[in-house]
C-alpha cells in the first residue's frame, strides 16, 4: 500500500482516504465520492479493527461481503481498496495505542470505554500506511469525527480532514452497516432514533430551551417503541461535548439506543429560534 502510494504521490497525485469498516452502503459511497472530488486518487481501506471494539461487542458478527464492496468500490471510482488482516496491522508484540483526554469522556465513550483509543490508533496507522493529503469522515459519528480532528492537530498529521454530512433512508434512519441486523419490525422501530431528534428540533422552534425537557421527551418517545434500549440521550456543545443545560446557541443532540440486540446512533445540531418571540 505504501508502494502503491508514494508511486502515485512521486507523479504529484492528491491522494484521498476513506477508511471504513466495509458492509459498504451509499453513506460509505457518498463519502468516496466526496474523496473523489477532493483528491486526483481515491483508496479506500476495508478493515474490522478489533481494538475499537470492546468485550461483548459485535466484533465476531459484524456483518462482512468483500466481493460486494470490492464492486461497489469499483463502481464509484475507488483507485485502491486497502484490506489488510489484523496480524498485518496487529502483529505479536503490538504494544502503542493512541490515548486523548477529554473528548472521549462522552457520548459513547462513556459507555464504549477503549472504543475511541482503538479507533485513534487503527486511523493513525491508516494515515502512516496511506499517507493521504486528504481524509474524509462521516458526521454520522459525530464524536469520532472531533476525536480525529483534534488528533490530527496535536499530533501534527498533514491531513486535512473533511466532515461530511449523515447520508439517511427515505424514512430517517442514519444509513449504517449494522442496520442490515434489523429485523422487519426492528428496522421501523428504528426510525424512531432520527424521529425523536426531529421533534426535540421542533421543541425548539417553538422555545422550549430547557436541555433536559428536550432528553426527557426523547427518551419516552424512544422508550414508547418495541426492544429499544437507551444507552444515551445527550445535549451538549459540539466542540467540547461537554453537557448544555439551557439552549441558546446550536447544540449537539446526539443519541445511542439498542434495537434488540443492535446498537444504533444518530444526531443532529439543533438551532435554537432565531426569530423574535412575540
Ligand atoms: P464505518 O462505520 O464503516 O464508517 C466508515 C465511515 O463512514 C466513517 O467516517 C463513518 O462516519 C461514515 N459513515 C457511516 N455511516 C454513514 C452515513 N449514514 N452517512 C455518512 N457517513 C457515514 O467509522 C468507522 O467505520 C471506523 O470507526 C473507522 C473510522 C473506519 C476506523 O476503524
Amino acid at each position: 500500500m505504501t508502494q502503491w502510494s508514494t508511486q502515485h504521490r512521486k507523479a504529484g497525485h492528491a491522494l484521498a482516504l476513506v477508511p471504513t469498516m466495509g458492509f459498504l452502503h451509499d453513506g460509505h459511497l457518498s463519502l468516496m465520492k466526496e474523496g473523489k472530488h477532493l483528491g486526483d486518487r481515491l483508496v479506500v481501506s476495508i478493515f474490522v479493527n478489533p481494538t475499537q471494539f470492546g468485550p461483548g461487542e459485535d466484533l465476531a458478527t459484524y456483518p462482512r461481503n468483500l466481493e460486494r464492496d470490492f464492486r461497489l468500490c469499483r463502481e464509484t471510482g475507488a483507485d485502491a481498496v486497502f484490506t489488510p488482516n489484523t496480524a498485518d496491522l496487529y502483529p505479536p508484540g503490538s504494544d502503542t495505542f493512541i490515548f486523548q483526554q477529554k473528548l472521549p469522556n462522552h457520548l459513547c465513550g462513556l459507555s464504549r470505554t477503549g472504543h475511541f483509543q482503538g479507533v485513534m490508533t487503527i486511523v493513525a496507522k491508516l494515515f502512516n500506511i496511506v499517507r493521504p493529503d486528504v481524509a474524509v469522515f462521516g458526521e454520522k459519528d459525530f464524536q469520532q469525527l472531533a476525536v480525529i480532528r483534534r488528533m490530527v492537530k496535536d499530533l501534527n498529521f498533514n491531513i486535512r480532514i473533511v466532515g461530511h454530512p449523515t447520508v439517511r433512508e427515505s424514512d430517517g434512519l442514519a444509513m449504517s452497516s449494522r442496520n442490515s441486523k434489523l429485523s422487519p419490525d426492528q428496522r421501523v422501530t428504528a426510525q424512531c432514533l432520527n424521529m425523536a431528534l426531529k421533534i426535540a428540533q421542533g421543541s425548539l422552534e417553538k422555545n422550549i430551551t430547557d436541555a433536559a425537557i428536550l432528553t426527557k421527551n426523547a427518551a419516552d418517545f424512544i422508550q414508547s417503541h418495541p426492544e429499544t434500549a437507551i444507552d444515551f440521550i445527550t445535549i451538549c456543545d459540539p466542540d467540547t461535548l461537554e453537557n448544555v443545560s439551557k439552549i441558546d446557541k446550536p447544540v449537539l443532540m446526539a443519541l445511542a439506543v439498542k434495537v434488540g440486540a443492535t446498537r444504533l446512533i444518530d444526531n443532529m445540531i439543533l438551532h435554537p429560534n432565531r426569530t423574535p418571540q412575540k
